[in-house]
């Protein structure tokens, strides 16, 4: 069944908002705030439905031709391609604001915004499906791959990946790469079976690394070289990992915090620990996945205790700042009574998930930290992804 909407916001997740004549809510991927639109129903629900673009009847100011030909195609990687770099931010900002005020119940100091890296070919690291043996994209909304022979975000060293590679019987492979050494690697999941790659690169397995193999790149942030595992996290871009340490840095500095005791909640290979961790005397690091500690165990000073297991478990010490970089899920309420034990005067949250911060920043708020400062990161230009940096001070 079609319908003609108007759509008034954008969603966090990144659809259009709209509402049909029944006072349902619509959500549209793919849309601009001010679309005019005529869509089909593909989900309908009692208070909810979610519909797919048909025609658009008349464009919102924020609306432009995608810059990656794919779009057309139907690849969903990156869902904000059709906003122009003014709506994407202006929705980034607006998207944290409400969920702090929404879920967080909170009225946020201005929210601020700090450009990332560059808005085309910065990803250095890329989780991408095999359709016949070759890179594909899935479909908003879908499992369907839509196959891909290069991708405007990924940095120009994945090029010839994504151009010649072929890989086997995958079903999904992580590409990463080291911008500033040259590194690169595959790691097929679940298998790294009949790979052809370009020279150079090194391939693994998922299911060798589940029996002890391992394969890292060597990348430099903020003057430091780091080991990062195939299975590691790491943040998308060196230029993206610096401007968050800096961000951090910053507000620390700002709040001229104490010096002995830094936790760094989440601290997988150590980017936060192994850089403004130097400004004290002692640093606990708490991360819970294998291939992470083994990298932070090699990239980090031994005033760092690391400790592997998951943040739920770590029982608490006294600290003089935390920084916590949870994953989408955020902190939840463990991760703040964590947080709330160390007594830690001054806390700073990175958050990858804006419905993540409004919940966290209510649970924050009941724990007796006070928000001071809030700024979106564009780390992932062309898509709907935030990461946020909150400084939180703790009330006497
Ligand atoms: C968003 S990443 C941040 C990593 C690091 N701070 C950085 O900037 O590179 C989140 C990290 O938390 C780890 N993690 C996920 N759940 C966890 C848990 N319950 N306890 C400890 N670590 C966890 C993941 O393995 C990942 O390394």
């Amino acid at each position: 069944m079609s319908k003609r909407v108007n759509i008034y916001d954008l969603a966090v997740g990144g659809e259009g908002v709209g509402r049909l004549e029944d006072g349902r809510i619509i959500f549209v991927a793919g849309a601009a705030v001010d679309d005019e639109l005529v869509v089909e129903l593909i989900e309908e629900k009692k208070r909810y439905t979610r519909g797919e673009i048909i025609e658009v009847v008349s464009a919102g100011e924020g609306r432009r031709e995608p810059l990656c030909r794919h779009v057309h195609a139907g690849c969903g990687g990156c869902d904000w391609q059709h906003l122009s770099e003014e709506a994407q931010i202006e929705a980034k900002i607006s998207t944290v604001r409400d969920a702090l005020i929404k879920l967080g119940s909170i009225e946020p100091p201005e929210v601020g915004y700090v450009a990332g890296p560059e808005s085309l070919r910065y990803r250095t690291t890329v989780r991408v499906g095999i359709k016949n043996g070759r890179p594909a994209y899935r479909r908003s909304r879908s499992n369907q791959l839509v196959q891909v022979s290069d991708c405007p975000i990924a940095h120009p060293l994945m090029d010839d990946i994504f151009a010649e590679g072929f890989f086997g019987t995958a079903n999904e492979v992580t590409i990463r790469v080291g911008a500033r050494t040259g590194d690169r690697l595959v790691m097929g999941h679940p298998t790294a079976d009949e790979f052809e790659l370009p020279a150079g690169v090194v391939q693994i397995g998922k299911n060798q690394t589940r029996r002890g193999a391992s394969a890292h790149i060597i990348e430099e942030v903020a003057g430091v070289e780091w080991q990062i595992s195939a299975r590691s996290f790491f943040q998308s871009s060196p230029e993206g990992a610096e401007m968050l340490v800096a961000l951090v840095a910053e507000w620390l500095t700002a709040q001229d915090s104490g010096e002995q005791v830094l936790v760094d909640l989440y601290s997988g290979v150590g980017l936060f620990s192994g850089t403004v961790g130097d400004w004290f005397q002692k640093v606990i690091a708490v991360e819970s996945a294998t291939s992470a500690v083994s990298d932070a165990t090699n990239n980090l000073g031994g005033h760092v205790a690391i400790h592997h297991m998951q943040v739920e478990k770590w029982v608490p010490e006294l600290a003089d700042v935390v920084i916590a970089d949870p994953p989408r899920a955020g902190l939840r309420a463990q991760g703040v009574e964590i947080i709330r034990k160390t007594q830690a005067p001054h806390v700073v949250l990175v958050s990858c998930d804006a419905g993540a911060l409004g919940r966290d920043a209510a649970l924050m708020a009941s724990g007796g930290y006070e928000l001071d400062q809030v700024d979106v990161l564009d780390m992932f230009p062309q898509t709907s992804h935030v990461e946020v940096v909150s400084g939180w001070i703790r009330r006497n």
